[in-house]
């Protein structure tokens, strides 16, 4: 999209969620009702048409003519400032960010590995790491107070992750932290820049890491395919996609496990039904997936041809489009029956939280389990867990991507005698 004389005046800007101001996925249910594409400022003055109809959005993740190659097909790409805070995800160089056969070929690589048969076998290592972290939340002392993102879903997913792609330990915290701050999009251009460059710094450590200590990993693997015939990976492509599964792999289920277990707790009824067996801990996930959609909006997918979208809406071929997988879950279209209230035992719980078409989430299966293991033991363990300040929706973080709580402060046992 270059400049403003191809496009109409802007008429929404999409706001970074600030602290106890942030509307998660809500906003986009506004957005929605505006037509089958708004256009936004997104931060750094970047124009794009923000999709969250349900019904647009699958579409147009399934139109060959949308791509989310930004090499090939993003005109406007040589005005994105230095540093741009959405450019740690509309600039991954992996599969995400491919297109077509290139695309199949780079998914190809690493899909299999998380393939539900392959994931199953994962349960046992899964159930241990949340065996570890919900005892030492049992440990503490009653009436002690501890944030379960930090105290149980962080560190179980990153655990996950960083076994699979054999993150030595001494790598772990720091790449956590450096993939936190890339996705908060309220940074400004100079600190987003120097995040990026540390980032891929350390990622390049752990492939330089692995290429003298090979394991039985997936980092190890994607270096082996460099030998096996295949089209060998560029080291660039090698961190990007190492970025991509890391980052993708822990900062969304992360979100999903807080985000579930804050619903439960802010509703003691069904949390009753639950224990009732009048619903799963499927129902839970999947209602969690449609309300609170952990991937707020993905930046950027670019129009190959003018898109005619109806309702007087025309992308132009060139304008860049992101997408708001977590608000077509809240789409009243698709859900006429109280889309913003959590209700697990609702019929259709459907939602595009893991995305559609060919980029469809490739950890979906991995996700659900981590997110089914670390809700029953968190809630069969600590049956008194409660929330530390009832009645207080915690802040959202400050990010454009990734949607959910800052933190979920919680008692997991009473105080003796109050109880
Ligand atoms: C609750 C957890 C998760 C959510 C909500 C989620 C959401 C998504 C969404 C919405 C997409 C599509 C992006 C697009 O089309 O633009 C996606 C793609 C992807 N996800 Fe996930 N994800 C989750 C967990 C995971 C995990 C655990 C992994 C890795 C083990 C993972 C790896 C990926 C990868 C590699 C892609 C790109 C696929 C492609 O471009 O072909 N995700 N995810």
């Amino acid at each position: 999209m270059r400049g403003a004389r191809r496009v109409r005046p802007c008429r929404a800007r999409l706001p970074v969620p600030r602290p106890h101001r942030g509307r998660g996925a809500r906003g986009g249910r506004r957005a929605a009702g505006a037509g089958p594409a708004v256009l936004v400022e997104l931060p750094g003055r970047i124009r794009a048409w923000a999709v969250t109809r349900h019904s647009v959005i699958q579409a147009l993740t399934t139109d060959p003519r949308v791509s989310r190659d930004f090499r090939r097909h993003w005109p406007g790409i040589g005005e994105v400032p230095d540093g741009w805070v959405l450019g740690s995800v509309a600039f991954q160089d992996s599969l995400v960010n491919r297109y077509g056969e290139e695309h199949r070929a780079a998914r190809g690589r690493i899909a299999p590995s998380f393939l539900p048969r392959r994931v199953k076998p994962m349960r046992p290592q899964v159930q241990a790491t949340a065996d570890r972290l919900v005892a030492a939340l049992g440990a503490l002392a009653p009436g002690e107070r501890a944030d379960l993102r930090s105290a149980l879903a962080r560190p179980l997913t990153m655990t996950v992750i960083c076994d699979l792609f054999g993150v030595p330990d001494h790598l772990r915290e720091a790449l956590g932290a450096l993939i936190d701050r890339v996705l908060d999009s309220s940074l400004p251009e100079p600190d987003a820049l120097a995040a990026q460059t540390e980032l891929y710094e350390r990622l390049g450590e752990l492939a330089a890491h692995k290429r003298a200590h090979p394991g039985a990993d997936l980092t190890t693997d994607l270096l082996l395919s460099d030998r096996s015939g295949e089209q060998p990976l560029a080291e660039h492509e090698l961190v990007g996609t190492l970025f991509t599964m890391i980052a993708a792999g822990f900062e969304t289920a992360v979100n999903l496990i807080a985000s579930a277990a804050l619903e439960m707790l802010t509703h003691p009824e069904q949390l009753a039904r639950l224990r009732a067996g009048a619903i799963d801990w499927t129902d839970v996930i999947e209602e969690t997936l449609r309300l609170e959609g952990p991937v707020m909006y993905v930046p950027l997918r670019y129009a190959l041809e003018d898109i005619d979208l109806g309702e007087g809406v025309r992308i132009a071929k060139g304008d860049p489009i992101v997408v708001g997988f977590a608000a077509a879950g809240r789409d009243p279209g698709e859900h006429p029956d109280r889309p913003d209230e959590f209700d697990p035992g609702r019929a259709d719980k459907g939602h595009l939280a893991f995305g559609h078409g060919p980029h469809f989430c490739v950890g979906a299966p991995l996700a659900r389990l981590e997110a089914e293991v670390a809700l029953s033991t968190l809630f069969e363990r600590l049956p008194e867990l409660s929330l530390a300040a009832p009645g207080q929706r915690p802040a959202r973080l400050p990010s454009l991507v990734v949607n959910g709580p800052e933190a979920v402060e919680v008692v997991p046992r009473p105080r003796t005698g109050t109880g």
